[in-house]
């Protein structure tokens, strides 16, 4: 009874010019390992949970797009959302669709678009939650050592004490401020929420029921309709009506059943080009190259990607990130990286989707 949704409605914006709206990050072969991030996400969970049991949750536009990656999947398993909703409703959705395929069902909810290093203690610590939840009631999410006060995270306050594997969380705090991350690290009993969880699929509605009661109101209109002739009708009708919010300020930040596992493996959870460039290889000058040969001169601590593997020569630079994608040339420092967003909808307002 172990089932997975893999959220990829995602834009990855911060990876722009190479990350678009037509074609986000987790279609791609970011890492160039020869596999896209949907892919070796897919193949991870397989691992532990049927195939068939797998869906992929995501927007509309971009249900070609998995079917050309996962060809061997049934078009069943690709859940088009009509809307971009943010990840509350669709990870209700999922959970009402595996509820009704199957009253008891366990289910792991996970980003498209990260790197684990050690699948073999990825499948392991998955195994101590799906445990956990099959005993109890509980809402667990992975948690990872903060390395630095990044805003971009949910930050969990936990109880280093308590025995054994699953902790009990004090505080969620989804995305603090700079000064409140950093107090957080400083406090040392907080990890990182890597954004995957697992419970079981009637606890998660339960908790839609107490927390996003309107949502779990608007989505049970639908409940005859589910894997059923009619649901996407339904969907196309109601889902756009649902709040847009996240399930870590839905519910993860008001739930009291909300516990964490430190996490074994290494993870890095791609979110910029700079975060990159730890997972990826360096010259002697801590130059990190995608899809390009590098002459660098005087030049250190550069990420760079070319389209069609470009000799690119750098000359006294230092620290930039250097991206080029059919469309444009992003030359950006990596102190900046976060801006890469704002950027984007700049270059749109003033010529369009890029
Ligand atoms: N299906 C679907 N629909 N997927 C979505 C949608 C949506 O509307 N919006 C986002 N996603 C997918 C993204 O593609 C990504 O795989 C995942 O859901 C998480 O969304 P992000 O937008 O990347 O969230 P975040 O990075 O700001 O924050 C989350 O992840 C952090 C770790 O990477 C939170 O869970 C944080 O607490 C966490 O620390
Ligand atoms: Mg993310």
């Amino acid at each position: 009874n172990y089932y997975a949704i893999l959220m990829a409605g995602g834009v990855g914006s911060r990876f722009w010019p190479v990350s678009t709206a037509g074609y986000p990050k987790q279609f791609q072969d970011i890492l160039g390992s020869g596999s896209t991030l949907l892919q070796t996400t897919f193949f991870r969970l397989a691992k532990m949970i049927p195939k068939e049991n797998i869906y992929i949750l995501t927007h509309k536009n971009y249900t070609e797009i998995v079917k050309k990656q996962l060809p061997k999947i049934d078009e069943e398993q690709i859940v088009a959302e009509p809307a971009m909703r943010n990840t509350a409703p669709s990870i209700l959705l999922g959970a009402l669709k595996i509820k009704e395929k199957n009253k008891d069902a366990l289910m792991v909810v996970a980003p498209s678009d990260h790197w684990i290093q050690e699948e073999d203690k990825f499948s392991e610590n998955l195994q101590q939650a799906f445990d956990e939840v099959e005993k109890e009631d509980k809402l667990l999410t992975l948690g990872i050592e903060p390395t630095f006060p990044n805003t971009g995270y949910g930050y969990i306050k936990y109880d280093k004490g308590s025995e054994g594997k699953v902790k009990p969380v004090i505080k969620f705090t989804e995305k603090p401020k700079f000064e409140k991350a950093k107090e957080f690290i400083e406090e040392g009993n907080y990890v990182w929420n890597a954004g995957i969880f697992v419970w079981s699929a009637r606890f998660i509605i339960e908790s839609f029921d107490q927390y996003l009661p309107e949502m779990l109101r608007l989505f049970n209109k639908g409940e005859d309709f589910w894997n059923k002739d009619g649901e996407k009708e339904f969907l196309e009708e109601n889902y756009g009506l649902a709040d847009n919010i996240s399930i870590d300020y839905g519910i993860m930040e008001n739930s009291d059943s909300v516990y964490v596992i430190p996490a074994d493996f290494n993870w890095n959870d791609l979110g910029t080009w700079g975060s990159l460039q730890d997972e990826l290889p360096q010259d002697e000058g801590q130059n990190t190259m995608i899809n390009c040969k590098l002459l660098p001169i005087e030049s250190s601590g550069n990420i760079v990607r070319t389209e069609g593997s470009k000799i690119v020569v750098l000359e006294g630079l230092k620290d930039y990130i250097v991206v080029e994608s059919e469309k444009v040339l992003l030359v950006v420092p990596k102190s900046k990286e976060q801006d890469i967003k704002k950027i984007r909808e700049k270059v749109m307002e003033d010529f369009g989707e890029y």
